[in-house]
């Protein structure tokens, strides 16, 4: 068990260093970690300069955290997460979580790359997540509760605020984005799913699948967190297409599809409301 000094060590390099108290966390995926450099007037603290906080060893992850102002919000970005296939145990997974939670911060924006297992969908679409199924690994909540951090048993009911998907949805519209809703379903990779796998998944009721955000967003619900999830849909899942899976596409297409998350995340922000 990680004792709870580290989180609040590490919660208080940050505060320390930081003016005004961030509002919304935001974990930027594959990719998707562009978005930090919209953010104005911010710090940048790389996770090495944080007590206790893991490093991120995956391409396309800088390990690095952004505090500044964007669309009138002070937020706070995680630029690279970490990953249980990194050889993480759940708990580190979500340290930052945690940390965002010591801070004060009770809205969370986590994005990530998705392979699209729904066959109406196109890679380079983006999704609303409205649910989630956790496949075969173990919660970042198992072992010993502590109160602290939220309830023994959390109601997942509404883990992905309707609000915000709300939000998420009429800020799509208005900006003339196709934005489309499903469930993103957690595998533990490294390796990508096989074909009968995807099947397997879809036959579940899964629109997407990928190897992060769930035991985060676990963690956020625990926490009490307001969460909104955003999936780029880098790729058709495995089997769906007449051809093999490449990292590479992967961070090709949520390069290709920034602009349009870009867009996307700072309408969202606009229209976010912040609870006193
Ligand atoms: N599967 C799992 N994770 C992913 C995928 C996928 O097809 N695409 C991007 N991340």
């Amino acid at each position: 068990m990680i004792p709870v000094e580290h989180y609040q060590e590490a919660a208080r390099s940050i505060s320390e260093r930081i003016g005004k108290k961030p509002v919304i966390g935001m974990v930027l995926g594959s990719g998707l970690g562009v978005m930090a450099e919209e953010i104005t007037e911010g710090i940048t603290i790389p996770y090495s300069e944080i007590l206790h906080f893991p490093e991120s060893t995956v391409e396309g992850h800088a390990g690095e955290m952004v505090i500044g102002e964007l669309e009138g919000k002070t937020v706070l970005a995680l630029k690279g997460r970490f990953h249980y296939y990194e050889g993480y145990d759940m708990e580190r997974v979500v340290f930052p979580i945690r940390v965002m939670k010591i801070l004060g911060i009770e809205n969370l924006l986590v994005t990530n790359a998705a392979g699209g297992v729904n066959t109406s969908f196109k890679a380079g679409e983006l999704m609303v997540i409205n649910d989630h199924i956790k496949m075969f690994t173990e919660s970042p909540l198992r072992g010993p509760n502590n109160e602290k951090f939220g309830s023994r048993f959390n109601d997942m009911t509404e883990a992905y605020s309707k609000e915000l998907r709300c939000i998420a949805k009429s800020a799509a519209k208005d900006l003339g984005l196709t934005l489309q809703e499903g469930v993103y379903a957690f595998m533990g990779g490294p390796s990508y799913e096989t074909p009968a796998e995807i099947r397997m998944l879809r036959l579940l009721g899964a629109d997407a699948v990928g190897m992060s955000t769930v035991p985060e967003v676990i963690a956020a619900s625990h926490g009490g967190m307001k969460v909104l999830g955003l999936s780029c849909i880098t790729n058709m899942a495995a089997g769906i297409l007449d051809q093999p899976l490449d990292h590479g596409d992967v961070m090709e297409t949520s390069a290709r599809v920034r602009g349009n998350f870009i867009s996307l995340v700072r309408e969202i922000l606009k229209r976010w409301e912040i609870g006193l």
